[in-house]
């Protein structure tokens, strides 16, 4: 049995795979040469980097397993994969304590314009005045997507003092109530919240989820931060709203197109950016390895994968 791990992957999964499996690590293929490959195989590992598009599974005439070292699977075509009976696994829990720690770092980045103090003090600045930030105590967080990562920043945003607003339909008040928070609908979060995060995947019904209209019904001087997937807050519209200084500042992690060249938030002071970082910690980097491959190893005994 091969696998081709196409996008970087912790030593520890590699190591993991090579104990029942041959293993290529190749990174920075093109789309042309990941389906001019992709034959040769009976296991893919990835993480966001790489697209599994209709074209690569077209070309897959081997492979029984897309394993992804992470949550969100927007970058893989389920449909073509599940009609070529290509089982499709992912790492839910692994990066999450991670993912919460970086939104709040980002929050409270923006609260306090940390980044743009930095680089302002080392441009020779002392402009102390200018860098006033707020207060996050007693303000409104409202959480669209209460699941893994947003309930563990509901419970650790609760320690700073904030009033805590959630809207996921598909979870209950009881839950809501167990984490000693309010679920809310998205109207509510629009017009009530100081700080707006999102922690949805990327669907079809999360696309654009915050775009011009919402952005209308908002407090003036909102912050938004989104460390779950380019698209869910509408990039333009966030641009604009900024601009506009409707929105007070925003902090992204994620983009429509990683790398965000081109994209209109990076002309936004009032933007604060990451390159895809939620997940980047020595910690979750090891945790999603070793579970995917744990994963990709069992569908490739012919076993049900750990997280079935
Ligand atoms: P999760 O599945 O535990 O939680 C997602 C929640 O979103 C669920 O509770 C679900 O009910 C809710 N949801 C789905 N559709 C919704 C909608 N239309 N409106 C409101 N809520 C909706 O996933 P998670 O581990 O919390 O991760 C969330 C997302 O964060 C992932 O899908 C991934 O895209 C992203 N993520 C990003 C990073 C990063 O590096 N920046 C790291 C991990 C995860
Ligand atoms: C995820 O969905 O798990 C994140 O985007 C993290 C990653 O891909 O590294």
């Amino acid at each position: 049995m091969k696998v081709l791990v196409s996008d970087p992957l912790s030593e520890e999964g590699v190591r993991k795979l090579e104990t029942e499996m041959e293993v290529d690590v190749i990174t920075n293929l093109s789309p042309e040469e990941l389906v001019e490959r992709i034959k040769d195989y009976d296991a893919l590992a990835i993480r966001s980097g790489t697209k599994v598009t209709a074209e690569v599974i077209a070309a897959a005439d081997k492979l029984k397993v897309i394993g992804r070292a992470g949550v969100g699977v927007d970058n893989v075509d389920i449909d073509a994969a599940t009609k070529k009976g290509i089982i499709v696994v992912n790492t839910p829990g692994g990066n999450t304590i991670s993912a919460a720690e970086h939104t709040i770092a980002m929050m409270l980045s923006l609260a306090r314009n940390i980044p743009l103090a930095n680089a302002s003090l080392k441009a020779g600045e002392w402009n102390r005045k200018k860098y006033t930030g707020v207060e996050v105590y007693n303000k409104t967080l409202g959480i669209v997507g209460l699941g893994r990562i947003g309930a563990e920043i509901a419970s650790r945003m609760k320690a700073f003092g904030m009033r805590i607003l959630a809207y996921d339909p598909f979870v209950t008040a009881e839950r809501a109530a167990d984490l000693g928070i309010r679920l809310a609908t998205l109207d509510e979060i629009f017009r009530e919240s100081d700080f707006i995060t999102v922690h949805t995947p990327l669907t079809k019904e999360t696309r654009n989820l915050i775009d011009e209209d919402q952005f209308k019904i908002m407090k003036p001087g909102v912050r938004l931060i989104n460390c779950a997937r380019g698209g869910i807050i509408n990039e333009e519209a966030l641009a604009k709203a900024v601009a506009e200084g409707r929105v007070a500042g925003a902090a992204i992690d994620v983009f429509t197109k990683e790398p965000p060249a081109g994209n209109p938030l990076l002309d936004q002071a009032g933007v604060i950016v990451t390159p895809h970082l939620g997940a980047s910690t020595a910690e979750a980097q090891v945790n999603v390895a070793v579970a995917v491959a744990e994963q990709i190893l069992a569908v490739a005994r012919g076993e049900l994968p750990p997280n079935a």
